[in-house]
């Protein structure tokens, strides 16, 4: 059980930001509400990386949408990297130039992570014709402007699993040493992809086949795809995901995500995670109330004591891949 200390003194490290709901592309699976929110501008990013500064943040972890659409993008790296806060982005890879890929070196992005979900053809039946071609070119000029950490994040899904191994030793050659996968969750705004996205049945067996290929792959060429522990729960995630016909859902009593961390969408609102976003999981929102203020709140207390006590819905997120 998390310690008793820890929820009287989470220890804040970084927030996960999503940076717009916008997105240049419209990907089956996607959680991304297609009904905009309002965005914070830049004066206010500027504002909220000063703050988690001040609360002796050690990054800036940023997602979307796509955060490469936003124009203030290579701004708010270059504000953030200055403060001496690390500034990572997580994107789809296809609006990343030549040119642009060397912006974000020079405004010192520190690490990106970069979505691929298989060879050309799988890729484009999840993301849309032209993706893939873009993410490829993508992935070659941020290799050759030497960003200083680039990863790959590939979605476990009916369509691509099958091609997950051939995408390790894929990318490998084109010099990515670290993977990460999140099996297909499904997600309040898009679910008419359930069915065609959702590993089930004699699948699943297949699955757990591939999964222990992609870690001999990783294995034999020295590549880092996540803890082994974490791989090997995913055929069992989709198992019970099956069987349970209801929300995805892989309960967890320990998780530290909320105990180190937090996340902020595009208009400013606080969750304590990913997966708990409902009206009643609302911490607050940063353009109201300064961050610091809302990480030791009553609310945000109260959720973490009930997370503690194993009310915490569940997930198969990263951050269980941490845990372990
Ligand atoms: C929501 S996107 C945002 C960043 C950027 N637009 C991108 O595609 O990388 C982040 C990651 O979530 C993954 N993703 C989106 N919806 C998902 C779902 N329902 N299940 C699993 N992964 C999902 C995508 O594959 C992508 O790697
Ligand atoms: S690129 Fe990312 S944000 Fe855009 S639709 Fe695809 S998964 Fe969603
Ligand atoms: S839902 Fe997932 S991210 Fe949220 S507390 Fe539970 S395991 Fe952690």
């Amino acid at each position: 059980m998390i310690r008793e200390s820890l929820l009287k003194n989470p220890k804040f490290g970084y927030i996960k930001l999503k940076l717009t709901n916008r997105c240049n592309l419209d990907c089956s699976m996607c959680g991304i509400p297609r009904n905009y929110q309002r965005e914070m501008d830049t004066k206010q990013l500027k504002l909220l990386i000063d703050e988690v500064k001040s609360m002796n943040g050690v990054r800036m972890h940023t997602t979307g949408g796509e955060p490469t659409i936003r124009d203030d993008l290579i701004e708010l790296i270059k504000y953030s990297t200055k403060k001496g806060l690390p500034f990572d982005i997580q994107t789809n890879g296809t609006l990343i130039t030549r040119e642009y890929a060397k912006k974000l070196l020079d405004a010192g992005l520190a690490k990106v992570a970069i979505t691929l979900q298989g060879p050309k053809d799988i890729d484009e039946i999840l993301r849309g014709k032209g993706s893939y071609d873009k993410t490829v070119g993508a992935i070659k000029y941020l290799v050759k402007n030497k960003i200083p950490e680039i990863g790959l994040v590939a979605a476990i899904t009916k369509v691509n699993f099958r091609h997950l191994n051939a995408l390790i030793k894929f990318v490998h050659g084109l010099g990515i040493e670290n993977i990460a996968f999140q099996p297909y969750f499904r997600t309040r705004y898009a679910p008419e992809a359930l069915e065609s996205l959702l590993i089930k049945g004699k699948d699943v067996e297949i699955l757990e086949a591939e999964i222990e290929k992609m870690i001999k792959t990783a294995n034999d060429l020295d590549i880092n795809i996540g803890n082994e522990i974490y791989l090997r729960t995913i055929s069992d995630y989709f198992r019970k995901e099956y069987f349970k016909n209801n929300t995805a859902t892989y309960p967890d009593k320990d998780c530290l995500f909320p105990f180190k961390c937090c996340v902020v969408y595009c208009n400013g609102d606080v969750y304590p995670c990913y997966k708990m976003t409902r009206k009643e999981d609302y911490i607050g929102n940063v353009i109201e109330t300064p961050l610091s203020k809302l990480w030791v709140s009553e609310k945000f207390y109260k959720a973490r004591e009930s997370i503690r006590e194993g009310n915490c819905p569940g997930c198969l997120l990263s951050c269980y891949a941490k845990k372990h």
